[in-house]
């Protein structure tokens, strides 16, 4: 139900759910500079998030606008996985700290779908918990005019 922009739903979603393929991919894509992924390994589902490129919502959309819109597009739709997700007492996690090469070769994935990330899902050992401050309101929001550098 994620909205997209001129709606052309970019979204693809790969799940990598067997356990042979998720370890080889796990061992693969999080070595060497993304070994502090490699937590997202241990759950039994791995999501890679893909995006199909629509020429007019895309092309146009850059260049005029200056805005990749299939980012918020993906985001949008990962959000609402997450969310489900969390209603159906699961855990997820965005990883984008990840080799896309490694990704894009060992799932043989078509140049044609943007590797955008990765999303590990799995009821988790506890649940999540507030200990991540968030920023304040007043620290991330103006009204009307920017007066202060936030
Ligand atoms: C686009 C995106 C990419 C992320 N990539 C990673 C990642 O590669 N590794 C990781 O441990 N967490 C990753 N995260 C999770 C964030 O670090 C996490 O959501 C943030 O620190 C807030 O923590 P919380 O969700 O536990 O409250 C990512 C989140 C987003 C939205």
């Amino acid at each position: 139900m994620a909205p997209s922009a001129d709606h052309v739903q970019p979204w693809r979603f790969l799940v990598v759910d067997d356990p042979e393929v998720k370890k080889n991919l796990s061992d693969e894509v999080f070595s060497g500079i993304y070994s502090s992924s490699k937590f997202a390994g241990k759950a039994p589902v791995i999501i890679v998030m893909l995006a199909k490129l629509d020429v007019v919502a895309n092309r146009i959309g850059k260049q005029i606008q200056g805005i990749h819109f299939y980012f918020i597009d993906m985001g949008i739709a990962g959000e609402h996985i997450v969310l489900q997700a969390e209603e159906l007492g699961l855990g997820t996690c965005w990883i984008g700290w990840f080799s896309t090469k490694k990704t894009r070769k060992l799932l043989n994935i078509p140049r044609k779908y943007k590797i955008v990330s990765l999303m590990s899902m799995g009821y988790t050992e506890k649940r999540p918990s507030n200990e991540k401050k968030r920023k304040k309101l007043d620290e991330i929001v103006w009204f009307n005019k920017i007066e202060n550098e936030k």
